[in-house]
């Protein structure tokens, strides 16, 4: 296949992390390591449909500007031949880089098998498979048994692992490791039966005083309401010896139409950071698939947990992308305004909102995706030169929030923060090249006490961005997986 030129393909990200070719889904293996970040993801180096699931690798030294790495594993032996399904990072008792993964296999008979597996690398580049080290799923559970995020903590190591019981309902189980090979279980720390058939991509960590459960629901379709697969989180305390959790309600971490399976993991400087896949399960095709690739991750944001309410942020570190700001202040809106700011990869941030107001991006005569900012709701909208509109994520907002965006528009996305960020939304756009023009409206007028715009620029180097080409990089991804 000859990849197509990066300039003929209008929507490859600049500062998401993305695969120039095959399909991208969970993020996997978050590690800060011998003073760099890894992230791995789920990736199929040949084609954009799921199958053939190897890790993909980037690292960063700074979370702004990333390096590609050559795939860390791929589906080669008996135990994962099916898949190197997701899973995490951790640095072993002689400072080794270990990932923790789900092997899927099909058996001979067309059934499932899960393992969780093992492989061990000394340079953070190449990786030696150990094998399984927990044969199959406990007994209980079904062969949907997948996805180990592990973590020390207390002298011990522990696993969180996303399960389904014999009875079809999604929980999470709680293990406890020596030594990471010898595995037992600790109990199920949620209650079956209140998150649909299979919780996915479980992510348990302390933030704030709380403990926190990331995991992603999927459920059938049940009185009239459609089936769902929603990231969320609950937070608690949770004693770790018996696995006993009292938990507030599952609450979805982002709005937006894209956004699933995310993980986090711990900056040596005690930030908890998260990246999340912008994509969902069921998306079977969008327009890049025409380029070679699909779906990308979310920028990393920072979490913290503030009156209750789990808050997200962009990592400081991106400012280092911006280019030149500009500033504008007290600014009344009314009607349609466009404004001299234009482009296809920026930051906008809005300050000291009042009124209902809509930010148009990545607009011109024919298409636009606006921001709309009204009295108890946001919404995030496409709307397309063929006339059709698409919403691309909604949130209520309780009274008096709505004061602060933050905005990240890339080739193919959007992520918004809105205040704190309380809510997010993230969804993936597919602009017209030529539709780069920001645009400020409000009906019945509004303000807006400071508007700051950035230019952001790519976070690969111009090596990097010669594997969209077919690069030697990508030569190198062909070798491994053969
Ligand atoms: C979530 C997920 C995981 C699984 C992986 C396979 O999106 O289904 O449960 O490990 O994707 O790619």
């Amino acid at each position: 296949m000859t990849a197509p030129r990066p300039d003929a393909d209008p929507w490859r990200p600049a500062f998401h992390i993305s695969a120039p070719r095959g399909l991208v889904n969970d993020p996997n293996g978050l590690i800060h390591w011998r003073g760099r970040t890894h992230v791995f993801f789920q990736l199929n180096p040949q084609g954009c449909t799921h199958a053939n699931k190897a890790w993909g690798h980037v690292a960063s030294a700074d979370l702004a500007h990333w390096q590609r790495l050559p795939v860390a594993i791929s589906p080669t032996d008996w135990f994962d031949r099916n898949g190197c399904y997701s899973g995490s990072a951790v640095e072993d008792e002689n400072g080794d880089m270990l990932l923790v993964y789900t092997g899927n296999v099909r058996n001979a008979a067309g059934e499932r098998e899960t393992y969780q597996c093992l492989a061990r690398s000394q340079d953070g580049v190449h990786f030696d498979k150990l094998g399984p080290v927990i044969d199959g799923p406990l007994p209980g559970h079904t062969a949907h048994f997948r996805d180990p995020k592990v973590w020390r903590q207390d002298g011990a190591w522990w696993m969180v692992l996303g399960a389904q019981t014999k009875a079809l309902l999604g929980t999470v189980l709680l293990l406890r490791s020596g030594d990471l090979r010898d595995w037992q279980l600790v109990a199920p720390i949620l209650s079956a039966g209140a998150h649909g058939y299979m919780c996915e991509c479980p992510d348990l960590f302390q933030l704030d005083g709380q403990s926190v459960l990331l995991f992603s629901e999927q459920r059938a379709a049940r009185d009239g309401r459609p089936a769902s697969n929603t990231a969320g989180w609950v937070a608690g305390q949770i004693d770790l010896n018996t696995g006993d959790y009292s938990h507030g309600p599952f609450q979805r971490l982002d709005h937006g139409r894209d956004f699933y399976a995310p993980q986090t993991f711990q900056h040596p400087d005690g930030r908890r950071i998260m990246l999340g896949w912008m994509g969902l399960p069921e998306q079977d095709s969008a327009p890049s698939v025409a380029h070679g690739w699909f779906h990308c991750l979310t920028v990393p944001r920072e979490l913290r947990l503030i009156n209750g309410q789990l808050c997200q942020q962009p990592v400081d570190e991106l400012s280092a992308l911006r280019g030149a700001e500009t500033r504008l202040e007290s600014l009344q809106i009314e009607g349609r305004m466009p404004t001299d700011l234009q482009g296809d990869c920026h930051e906008l941030e809005l300050s000291g909102i009042s009124g209902a107001l809509t930010v148009e991006l990545r607009a011109n005569a024919e298409s636009r995706v606006a921001l709309m900012l009204e009295p108890g709701q946001i919404r995030l909208v496409a709307h397309e030169a063929t006339g059709r509109e698409t919403l691309l994520g909604a949130a209520a907002l309780p009274p008096g929030a709505g004061r602060v965006l933050r905005i990240l528009t890339d080739r193919s996305s959007i992520e918004v923060f809105v205040d704190q960020g309380e809510i997010t939304l993230g969804a993936r756009i597919y602009p017209a090249a030529q539709a780069r023009g920001i645009a400020l409206t409000s009906k019945a007028g509004a303000r807006i006490a400071a508007l700051s715009f950035w230019p952001m620029r790519a976070a690969w180097d111009d090596q990097d961005d010669s594997i969209a080409t077919g690069g030697p990089a990508e030569a190198r991804i062909e070798e491994v997986t053969k």
